[in-house]
């Protein structure tokens, strides 16, 4: 090992809303699990993080919510804060940018590059609303994305493909607070050429990092250096944000990309007055964690600063994550598709270990992976409750049962194999899971960890002691096979509990209750070893480590995810209105929400318009012949206004399949088909995408 210390940092969240899942998976997660091990291994280490306060996503926040940005941070800060306690995200300090030391360190970070001359001072036209009276940076402005064509990618970066933007790429550039005229105004700011460091990047990255990094990371880089870097501005005009400490500057702000990082420094400083060991002495190991849109910032972006400023030790490396997906859907803060941690908290009390064990098992390590309900369950019930659970609970009451409640011996002289290979398995998982850890896997650590307790309720399957138990009668001596059952079961729950402790700590401690072992048993150095507990030592009744989730907890959070969703349209639709009273004049108010039941009932199909003829004596009605697949059916339409019937043979349609038959002017229509209005009051059609066979369900 070549460093004497650890510094690890999980990316600062914005304080603009609570943490998802998403966010667990992507940073904190993995982080507190890598700290949780290497605190185990009793290495120096700090684990630093806190609210990013700055920057457009704050502001925007309080316009949306009415308040001011202050009020925005500080009810974020606490929800966020709460969070991660409640989850076991052990960090050392969690601070926020809006601290007197932040500011103080940003500006003098900021103060030294300026006196030595690295920002280039350029005046250049920025868009600017006018009805807003601001400038239009980041997220401020929206446009359609270069790249992919994403409508809504922002002025810094399109959340659809991840690449990374400037206002002046937007196509058809908006701002984001008005509906105001965007002109083109002159202002000052301070570059900082990023340009003058690639080489040195260039280095550093593609020589010395290739083999370290995760390939994800390395590739994003790499990409990033083979387009060529450009001076980049380090400042915004806002009133919100770090104030540049410069005469004249009034009115203008440190970039946020440039105070939130710094803000791990803060926060060490805060932390402990040995804070220049952690950053500035060579034999540190900086770690960071953080989620893929991050990458640029923590690979290229902040090194740089740290190595124009000097002094300061570079990330040794940046174990970014890709994103997690909920239920096959991205995650959307807007459109409320998430899944709240404080949420979930208060809807599963006690299970945070139970999260931790999916997140983990199912982290989207090397590729975006998704978030099912279902999946939440069947791992909790099929792995920690069948696998993990149950093994410690059968050790505990065979225990209890067979052997007086106390540690029993390990006969030496009846050891067979099968004795023998379980303590291989027990040695060589120690060895996996922290090979794992180290290189940053930690679905396969944790996989290691399950996989044990699996070869657990083998060996004890396999020797049934409750079978021995009833031999003893006959032969007394048979007592020896079943003591050295439980005590390599017992032996091997002492190690399962040092194992999973950085997953699952508050397992963890409920095993060290059972066990009556203290805290420090949990230390690394301990697993592996076979004589953790002491023969003769008596143990608590077993606790229930894991429960199991019932269907009904599952349907409820899919239910409450659907009805986030509709909610938040409708809250949207609510919003535009008001912001734009005459587009919206003739939508028509949201029905009462149902549910996923409700909608299931209806049977949606798609179709083909086989023939069309007006109804006699009936201005409005059509009478359609449609192909439904499977057969054909009758429908009369009141579109006669709209279209022609000769204009609409072979249109594809949506069609309501179950609607119970009504007769109009006498003929019976079974079914009805699904327009919308356009914005001249025009019915259009609801047609299935062309691929749709006739008949398929529509869902
Ligand atoms: O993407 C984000 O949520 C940012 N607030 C992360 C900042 S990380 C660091 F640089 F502080
Ligand atoms: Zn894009």
């Amino acid at each position: 090992m070549d460093y004497n210390r650890l510094l690890v940092t999980a990316a600062l969240p914005y304080a603009n809303g609570p943490v998802h899942i998403g966010h667990l998976a992507g940073c904190f997660l993995p982080a507190d699990i890598y700290v949780r091990y290497q605190r185990a291994q009793k290495r120096d280490i700090k684990f630093v993080c806190g609210s990013d306060e700055h920057g457009v996503p704050i502001t925007i926040r309080a316009m949306k919510e009415g308040v001011t940005p202050q009020q925005v941070v500080d009810k974020y800060h606490a929800i966020i804060k709460d969070s991660f306690e409640q989850m076991g995200i052990s960090f050392d300090i969690y601070s926020r940018t809006s601290n007197p030391t932040h500011h103080e360190t940003s500006q003098a970070f900021f103060k030294k590059l300026y006196d030595e001359g690295v920002f280039e001072e350029k005046e250049s036209e920025q868009y600017y609303d006018e009805e807003a009276k601001t400038f239009l940076a980041d997220r401020y402005i929206v446009g359609t994305c270069p790249v992919c064509s994403n409508p809504n990618a922002y002025g810094d970066q399109c959340e659809k493909c991840g690449s990374t933007l400037s206002p002046e790429q937007l196509i058809n550039p908006r701002s984001a607070l008005s509906n105001g005229a965007l002109v083109k105004r002159p202002t000052k700011h301070w570059y900082f050429p990023l340009n003058k460091y690639e080489e040195w990047l260039k280095q550093w990255i593609v020589e010395g990092k290739k083999d370290e990094w995760k390939s994800n990371v390395y590739g994003q880089c790499k990409s990033w250096l083979d387009n060529g870097l450009h001076p980049r501005a380090m400042t915004r005009d806002s009133n919100w944000g770090v104030p540049v400490p410069l005469p004249g500057a009034e009115g203008k702000v440190l970039y946020v990309w440039f105070d939130a990082p710094i803000g791990y420094i803060s926060a060490t400083k805060e932390l402990t007055p040995m804070w220049s060991d952690y950053w500035q002495k060579e034999d540190t190991k900086l770690v960071h964690f953080i989620g893929k849109d991050n990458i640029v910032f923590h690979c290229i972006i902040f090194p740089a600063m740290l190595k124009a400023h000097g002094g300061y030790v570079l990330p040794d490396n940046v174990p970014a994550n890709e994103f997690l997906n909920i239920e096959g859907d991205k995650v959307s803060t807007s459109r409320n598709w998430a899944v709240w941690v404080h949420e979930y908290i208060k809807d599963f009390p006690e299970q945070q270990d139970v999260l931790r064990y999916v997140l983990c098992a199912n982290a989207p390590e090397t590729k975006d992976n998704d978030f099912t309900w279902k999946d939440f369950q069947d791992r909790t019930n099929s792995e920690l409750v069948s696998i993990f659970g149950n093994f410690i609970n059968r050790a505990f009451v065979l225990m209890h049962k067979l052997c007086n409640g106390k540690v029993p011996k390990l006969h030496q002289d009846v050891m067979d194999d099968a004795d023998r290979a379980l303590i291989n398995e027990i040695q060589n998982a120690k060895a996996n899971v922290e090979a794992n850890i180290e290189n940053y896997k930690f679905r396969d650590a944790l996989f290691e960890v399950i996989d044990l307790a699996r070869k657990g309720n083998k060996y004890m399957q396999d020797k049934e002691p409750w079978i021995v138990a009833k031999t003893l009668a006959e032969n007394p001596d048979n007592q020896k096979l079943i003591d050295n059952c439980l005590h390599l079961c017992l032996q091997l729950t002492a190690n399962l509990a040092i194992l999973a402790n950085p997953f699952l700590p508050f397992t963890a401690k409920k095993m060290c209750g059972m066990m009556k072992v203290v805290d420090r048993m949990l230390e690394w150095e301990n697993a592996g070893k076979i004589n953790l507990l002491n023969v003769g030592y008596p143990l608590r009744a077993p606790e229930l480590l894991f429960r199991k989730i019932e269907d009904e907890e599952i349907k409820a959070q899919v239910e409450k995810l659907h009805a986030n969703l509709v909610k938040s349209q409708a809250e949207q639709k609510v919003e535009q209105k008001e912001t734009t009273a005459e587009t919206t004049s003739n939508i028509p108010e949201q029905k009462p929400e149902i549910t996923i039941d409700d909608f299931a009932k209806i049977d949606l199909r798609a179709g083909t318009i086989l023939s069309a003829e007006k109804v006699e004596k009936a201005d409005k009605l059509l009478k359609l012949e449609i192909d439904l697949g499977f057969e054909k059916r009758t429908v009369v339409s009141g579109i006669a206004e709209h279209y022609k019937p000769e204009d609409i043979v072979g249109k594809r349609v949506t069609v309501v399949a179950n609607l119970a038959p009504r007769k109009m002017r006498g003929i019976e229509s079974k079914g009805m088909i699904l327009m919308a209005q356009n914005d001249a009051g025009k019915l259009i059609f609801v047609a299935p995408l062309d691929e749709a066979l006739n008949g398929s369900e529509v869902r």
